[in-house]
């Protein structure tokens, strides 16, 4: 039942406070912990000397993000595959390395591979995080995390998404509190940051007006670029796979201190440039790359958190988030570019919950 939506795609973008709620509440109740994970994770997570995240799709770009947080939290050290790469590569697995295995489905054929795959290169645990409890990716795991997002319908991956960041980012602060890498101060700080995050996805919900006019504007090019630093970067990645999914629009996501190293040479008034900005280390790193992109006569159009204005000038669009995003920014700023992503394929008519020559679970190679 789609209620007051227009697509299963656009109900389950709203369902996501909710759905993240859902996924937080032990680690809401209980504060972060190895035993969110099952029983023998405080004993795995101790003992683990490596992390391996495998995923496909969005799940992989859940996994690029996590990289991010779990080395910053818990130094160690930490490498994303792609599934369907990993399984095909040679390579011993160094004893103790957790292989975190993500999928909304649990039936990815690729992603069932790699983890068998994995278990033959080493003393490997498999911590599988899926949207689904008796998957196959459930059953061949060690220790299971479960997002509670619920059944989602639309081809486009939203609330399977976000959920996967919000249990990943729970992941590594247990990891940091059960190996004493933060200080309690550091960590209670994270925690502290989750309460909110329901919230941040409401207060945006408004903007979705503005991205609407934004999304119309997109509908009329063939190419778009997608930029972010840091752990934005592989949001830019998964805002690009939107964009080409559901709107058929060819897109690409890079890093921002990537674009002087080829894509820059794409860019002129034909050429949309969608960025996300954090108001954080990075930014003036970031500014200077948009001067690069304006000088050679490309659209910047402008997410970013309050405290960014400096980068205003070099903008044919700005919208500001309502509050500053901190360590979550990853997750909130997803939300719009789900929306851009929605209403540029609305604009174009396609498929939207279905859109062509792709499935929902992909059960063969
Ligand atoms: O079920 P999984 O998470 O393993 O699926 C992985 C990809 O097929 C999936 O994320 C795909 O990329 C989405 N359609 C993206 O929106």
């Amino acid at each position: 039942d789609l209620g007051p939506y227009r697509h299963y795609m656009q109900k389950e973008i709203f369902a996501q406070p909710v759905a993240l709620a859902d996924t937080l509440a032990a680690a809401l109740k209980h504060g972060f912990s190895p035993a969110l994970f099952g029983s023998d994770a405080h004993d795995i997570f101790s003992k683990t000397t490596a992390i391996r995240i495998v995923a496909c799709g969005s799940s992989y770009h859940a996994g690029l993000v996590a990289r991010y947080w779990i080395e910053e939290y818990t130094g160690l050290p930490v490498s994303v595959d792609i599934a369907s790469e990993y399984r095909y590569r040679s390579g011993k697995e160094q004893d103790g390395t957790l292989i975190v295995a993500i999928s909304q489905s649990g039936e990815t054929a690729d992603l069932l591979a790699a983890l068998r795959s994995a278990k033959e290169r080493g003393q490997v645990h498999i911590l599988a995080l899926c949207n689904v409890a008796h998957s196959t990716l459930t059953r061949e795991a060690d220790l299971v995390a479960l997002t509670h997002a619920g059944i989602e319908i639309g081809v486009a991956s939203t609330k399977a998404f976000t959920t996967q960041l919000a249990a990943l980012f729970t992941l590594a602060g247990s990891l940091a509190h059960c190996r004493q890498t933060l200080d309690p101060a550091a960590l209670a700080e994270l925690a502290n940051c989750l309460p909110r995050l329901p919230a941040m996805f409401t207060d945006i919900f408004p903007l979705e007006t503005a991205l609407e006019e934004w999304a119309h504007e997109l509908s009329h090019y063939n190419h778009a670029l997608f930029l972010g630093r840091h752990t934005l970067f592989p949001i830019a990645l998964e805002g690009a796979l939107k964009l080409k999914e559901i709107a058929y629009i060819h897109a690409e996501g890079y890093a921002a201190g990537e674009l002087k190293h080829g894509p820059l040479a794409l860019v002129d008034e034909e050429m949309p440039v969608i960025v996300c900005a954090a108001n954080d280390a990075l930014f003036d790193k970031l500014l200077s790359n948009l001067r690069e992109v304006q000088a050679r006569g490309g659209k910047i159009f402008l997410i970013a958190e309050p405290g960014c204005e400096a980068a205003f000038d070099y903008c044919h669009r700005t919208i500001t988030l309502p509050s500053k995003t901190g360590p979550l920014a990853p997750i909130v700023f997803t939300l719009p570019l789900q929306f851009l992503a929605y209403h540029t394929a609305c604009r174009k008519g396609t498929d939207v919950d279905k859109p062509r020559n792709l499935a929902k679970s992909v059960t063969v190679e």
